[in-house]
């Protein structure tokens, strides 16, 4: 709706005395199509001009010259109606579309600006669960959604890769582990090693200061200890990526904490020297005042936090990549960490504070409720993965069997299905795993999506025509199910700025589905193929269209679009 908006504001400022962005951005879609396309509403205006919004409106519409795309205009309260001409709206729409092709709804938005985005980040010598699933796709798509506006995306993992609990795996490696050179199942094993050392401690509570023992020979850069960290850290990463690989997810830089070892004291002095920090039982903190926890920055022992690993790495990632900020898709129970790295900041009197913005999100939750790591409980990504893909080879095997490609398309199907589950509902939903609701093809669901896109290539398939030039005569595409479809085409550009503004890629997936049922609409209402030509060419270059922004959507969100299903 954006280029309307602007046509109309271009007009319409000028009379109200307001910039056309201004007036572009007051401008609303009402939410009855009976009261026109957009309203501008009067309210603001009424204390300035000393007038009741409803003749104000009035005033308006008597004095505003419209521009051609604008078919009536009519007053409604303190609102000023327009109502679109259907012809031009759609030659307006399908030649904005059709022309920008994959390009359509990209903007310049952050031109010139960067932003970091630390999402992922799993932890080494863990297994990938289902726990880091959100944050996994989230961040790929808010990454993909920045990219779009133009911003410079630096897409970091910041694995979990150093901290007290590889004490405890090197303690269990050396006992139980019968140096065993974890070729395969590494993750399995090395899993199976972390809960039995928790299990352990509980019996024999000594465990626990052999492993503080062993993390801080770590931190001194011991060659043996360095050496087994090395193992565990080579097959995890090896692991991780093969689950990303599978996803079709990458990352600029695997930077995990470990790499941030060697800047922690040049992190370190440079708090102190702000002299905001105080030893308290002779540990470092930042005291954070009454209502937050201190911040704690070193162990009495010298050992180093999780937090402190932030603040170096806050440090290192302003001095590279100068960005505008740094967004960090974490779960919500780590609000708090978040929250005392920011006041650190802010007590330095850094802008690095304004910068630092977490994205939370809610639980995953699997039939049996809630995971833990220490546990054993945990569900794997992978395993995830694996089942969906194989549910939707047997559903295949069953309806398609002649599908070409039938392994890939599986593949495409089965993780879009993951993916879009994960992203369909605002992110602060918890998550529950319900594989009937995942799957189900006629269902606000991944496959749904996939399935209308397919829909629409078959019929540019069966309909065999290679160009589309737009016709004069739009007139095939000018009643009510169409122009839904339209306007919903038009949205696009906006919903990008909204999901990306707002950290939220559900507003995409719910705008792919209105599109989809929007379009399945009119694709069960008006015939396209075998309609005289002008009507089948203004219809078949709608079906284009949706097919182009379904499949573009679909990408900002993390998943693949296949031509057949
Ligand atoms: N590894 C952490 C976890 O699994 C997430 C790290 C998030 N990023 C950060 N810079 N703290 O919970």
């Amino acid at each position: 709706m954006q280029m309307f908006k602007e046509q109309i504001a271009q007009r319409l400022a000028p009379l109200v005395d307001w910039e056309p962005e201004r007036v572009a951005a007051a401008l609303e879609i009402p939410p009855d199509a009976k009261l026109g396309d957009l309203a501008f509403p009067c309210f603001q205006l009424a204390p300035k001009l000393r007038k009741a919004p409803p003749a104000i409106a009035t005033d308006l519409a008597n004095r505003l010259e419209v521009p051609a795309v604008v078919a009536k205009v009519e007053v409604v309260g303190g609102y000023l109606n327009f109502f679109l001409h259907p012809h031009a709206l759609a030659q307006q729409v399908l030649e904005a579309v059709l022309e920008a092709g994959d390009g359509y709804g990209n903007a310049q938005l952050g031109a010139g600006k960067t932003i970091v985005i630390d999402f992922s980040s799993p932890n080494i010598a863990k297994p990938f669960g289902v726990g880091h699933m959100p944050t996994t796709v989230l961040g790929n798509s808010i990454s993909k959604l920045y990219k779009a506006l133009g911003y410079n995306v630096v897409r970091v993992n910041h694995l979990g890769d150093w901290g007290t609990q590889f004490g405890a795996m090197i303690v269990a490696y050396l006992r139980w582990g019968e140096n065993d050179p974890l070729t395969e199942d590494p993750i399995g094993k090395l899993y199976r090693l972390y809960v039995k050392f928790h299990q352990e401690e509980e019996k024999e509570p000594s465990l626990r200061d052999e492993a503080r023992a062993w993390f801080s020979r770590l931190e001194a850069g011991d060659p043996e200890a360095r050496k087994l960290w090395q193992l565990f850290y080579d097959v995890s990463l090896k692991n991780f990526k093969r689950t990303y690989d599978r996803l079709g997810i990458d990352f600029d830089y695997y930077t995990g904490e470990s790499f941030y070892v060697d800047k922690i004291d040049a992190a370190l002095e440079r708090v102190k020297a702000a002299g905001i920090t105080e030893v308290s039982d002779g540990a470092l903190v930042v005291p954070l005042g009454d209502d937050l926890p201190p911040c704690l920055l070193q162990k009495s022992d010298g050992a180093t936090l999780y937090a402190t690993r932030d603040l170096a790495a806050l440090f290192y990632r302003e001095e590279t990549f100068k960005p505008e900020r740094i967004i960090y898709v974490v779960a919500l129970d780590q609000s708090l960490h978040f929250k005392q790295l920011k006041l650190v900041l802010e007590k330095m009197g850094l802008p690095l504070a304004d910068a630092l913005v977490h994205v939370p999100f809610g639980l995953v939750k699997l039939p049996e409720g809630k995971m833990s790591t220490r546990r054993g409980q945990m569900v794997l990504l992978d395993d995830v993965l694996q089942e969906a893909t194989s549910r939707v080879r047997e559903i295949i095997a069953e309806k398609n069997p002649e599908l070409p490609q039938r392994e890939q398309v599986a593949e495409e199907v089965g993780i879009g299905a993951v993916i879009f589950h994960n992203l369909k509902n605002s992110r602060m939903r918890d998550i529950i795993f319900d594989w009937n609701e995942v799957l189900n093809f006629d269902g606000e669901t991944g496959p749904y999506l996939q399935y209308t896109h397919v829909r629409c290539m078959s019929v540019l398939r069966k309909a065999g025509r290679q160009e589309l030039a737009l016709p004069q005569d739009l007139s095939g595409i000018t009643d009510e199910v169409a122009q839904q479809v339209l306007k919903r085409l038009s949205q696009f550009p906006e919903i990008i700025v909204k999901a990306a503004e707002s950290y939220e890629p559900s507003t995409m997936s719910r705008y792919l589905l209105d599109l989809a049922q929007d379009f399945n609409r009119f694709y069960n209402t008006c015939r396209i193929i075998g309609e005289v030509e002008a009507v089948e060419t203004s219809r078949l270059a709608l079906v284009k269209a949706v097919a182009q922004v379904l499949r573009r959507g679909l990408d900002l969100l993390g998943l693949k679009a296949p031509e057949q299903m």
